[in-house]
């Protein structure tokens, strides 16, 4: 096929929470110079709204959840999109504890993912990108250009938590208290936490985060 009508680039970077998926995909998307999508960043806004909605989270149904998706929408910005409610900037609610503490369960909705994908891949049909999430490369895009699985482990990816947070090194009860909350939260997006069978693995533990990312443009370049 000729570039000319090959379908727009699109590279997954799918793996577990804190794995760097997401400053991962926004160097790589920076280097190939395309936007990057963050699918979690999507849950997180649909989770957002819900709040706002109020009600305690045990009496959230799927159509609950479904109601305040319209008040979400995504900016193209240079790099990324910006994530909105009801129009506004939101970035420092939607990382905020209440948030991350249910977007798990939202995430589990299946009607809500199937809106979430209808979205991302709207971004791609228009935006060449790297979109990071848990099932990119399997539930959203199987056919894209790269796929690559991004993994750490626990202790590891709390202590890159942790340092990120703070800008210090944890001390071992901290240490021991978020590798305990990753895998938390692992275990309830098991379900969704899949690598593709072609996807690329990367072991992150042993290497920094520029090395990471040179394997990837340089993979994605490959298949450009
Ligand atoms: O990547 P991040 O940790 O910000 O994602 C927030 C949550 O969104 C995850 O804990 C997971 O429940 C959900 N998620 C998902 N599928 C994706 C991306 C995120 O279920 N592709």
């Amino acid at each position: 096929m000729s570039s000319a009508n090959r379908p727009p680039l699109v590279v997954t970077i799918d793996g577990p929470a804190a794995s760097g998926k997401s400053s991962t995909s926004q160097m790589v998307a920076a280097q190939l110079g395309v936007r990057h999508v963050d699918s979690g960043m999507i849950y997180r806004l649909v989770t957002a709204a819900r709040l706002r909605a109020g009600g305690t989270s045990e009496s959230w149904t799927e159509q609950s959840v479904l109601e305040e998706a319209g008040r979400v929408s995504v900016a193209p910005g240079a790099t990324s999109f910006e994530p909105l409610l009801d129009g506004e900037p939101c970035e420092g609610e939607i990382r905020g504890e209440a948030v991350t503490r249910t977007v798990s369960l939202v995430a589990q909705m299946p009607r809500v993912r199937a809106w979430v994908n209808a979205l991302v891949r709207a971004t791609a049909s228009v935006h060449e990108i790297v979109v990071d999430g848990r099932d990119m490369g399997t539930a959203v895009f199987p056919d894209a250009r790269l796929k690559v699985w991004l993994v750490a482990t626990p202790e590891e990816r709390a202590r890159r938590r942790i340092v990120q947070r703070t800008g210090r090194q944890p001390t071992s009860a901290e240490l021991a208290e978020e590798t305990r909350a990753l895998e938390a939260r692992d275990a309830k997006d098991q379900p969704q936490t899949q690598p593709a069978t072609d996807a690329v693995w990367i072991d992150t533990t042993g290497i920094t985060q520029e090395e990471q990312v040179r394997q990837i443009v340089l993979l994605a370049r490959e298949r450009r």
